[in-house]
């Protein structure tokens, strides 16, 4: 039996508020338990988004009463939240800003709106970019020009780590995060588990969309780069996905850990890395305080089939159906209970505390 720390992930999409009939605070916390994760931080893409201090009670309410697991809430980066964003800070995960998506209230049209958030978020608080390719470059001129520490979400092409390497060679603060997804399928995978024509192409959906080999390779070939696994956890129903308008987004909570296990198992990581890039890293980033007498336990013999129908969350389908893994989580002992033990979720709803510590 393995014992690891609790892991954390930095990015979650919780669905709630709005669109509970995805996932909720219950249900992602559950799912996040079932796959060894013990923090979650919440993405503010909600509806409504969660962009103020109202949106953010609204949010934060429904974990306090739902939440297995421990997390904290991102804030939403509008055109004219600034002010309000740096106020908020502390009780939030940090600041999210969608910089070359367009995305309801949380649109930043051009990069004057960006330049409030850099000039006045709190340096101690993480600002996270959903930034690609020359977006992203230009995020971490940012960074530099504004000399203040940014991560760059779900990194997924060649020209991106590279570009990343070298800004923090230059000394910028720049961290970065890589899903499962981007690591282990291709756009053109034939392992991934989809359904037939329309359909198959609905369940592909995803974004950053799935690269060529040669990105899935450059991120291999510069993990010492990657900070972080997130998952970009985004579930949508099986029904949205097949639908004639699919949403991007594929679940990840409850695969991230034996995915990565192949990869110990055929040695292209050890265990250290997969810690340190689950634990330790985004402990340190994002200022997440340790969780005492908190671990999980992890038979890394078990082989097994992952099936959707054996998941917590709600959304009802995984683009990993039936993919042979290796290593099961057994057990989690989150703050000195037992939150999770073979497959049954034990610890109650509102168990789960806001890291940025301010609930009563
Ligand atoms: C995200 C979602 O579903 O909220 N989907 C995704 O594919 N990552 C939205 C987004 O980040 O574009
Ligand atoms: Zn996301």
């Amino acid at each position: 039996m393995l014992e690891l720390p609790g892991l954390i992930d930095p990015h979650v999409h919780v669905r709630e508020p709005g669109q509970t009939h995805k996932e909720d605070w219950d249900t992602v916390t559950q799912a996040a338990l079932a796959g060894g994760v013990t923090t979650i931080l919440a993405m503010p893409n909600t509806k409504p988004p969660i962009f103020d201090a109202s949106t953010l009670d609204l949010a934060l309410n429904a974990a306090k009463s739902k939440a297995r697991c421990d997390y904290a809430q991102f804030l939403g980066a509008g055109p004219d939240n600034a002010d309000t964003a740096a106020a908020l800070a502390p009780q939030t995960a940090g600041l999210k800003m969608y910089l070359d998506s367009t995305f309801g209230e949380l649109r930043l049209d051009d990069m004057t709106l960006w330049m409030p958030h850099f000039e006045k978020f709190p340096k101690d608080y993480p600002i996270v970019l959903h930034s690609e390719s020359r977006t992203m470059a230009a995020g971490i001129l940012f960074a530099a020009v504004y000399d203040r520490p940014i991560h760059i979400a779900h990194v997924s092409l060649k020209e991106e780590i590279l570009l990343i390497k070298a800004a923090k060679e230059r000394g910028i603060k720049v961290t970065c995060e890589v899903c499962p997804h981007h690591l282990f399928l291709t756009a053109d995978s034939s392992s991934l588990t989809l359904g037939e024509g329309r359909r198959g192409e609905g369940r592909r959906e995803v974004r950053p969309r799935l690269a060529g080999k040669e990105d899935v390779e450059a991120l291999w070939q510069n993990l010492d780069v990657i900070d972080c696994f997130a998952t970009d956890h985004a579930p949508h129903t099986l029904a949205e996905k097949d639908s004639d308008n699919p949403p991007p987004g594929f679940p990840g909570l409850e695969t991230l850990l034996p995915l990565l296990l192949i990869a110990v198992d055929d040695g292209r990581l050890t265990i250290d890395d997969v810690i340190k890039r689950l634990h330790t890293n985004p402990r340190r980033i994002f200022n997440i305080p340790e969780q005492p007498e908190t671990w999980i336990e992890v038979d890394e013999t078990a082989e097994y089939e992952i099936k959707a129908a054996d998941q917590f969350t709600r959304c009802g389908w995984t683009p990993f159906d039936g993919w042979k893994v290796k290593g099961k989580v057994r057990k989690v002992v989150l703050r000195g209970q037992v939150a999770f033990e073979d497959g049954k979720v034990l610890a109650e709803q509102g168990y789960g505390r806001n890291v940025r510590g301010l609930e009563s």
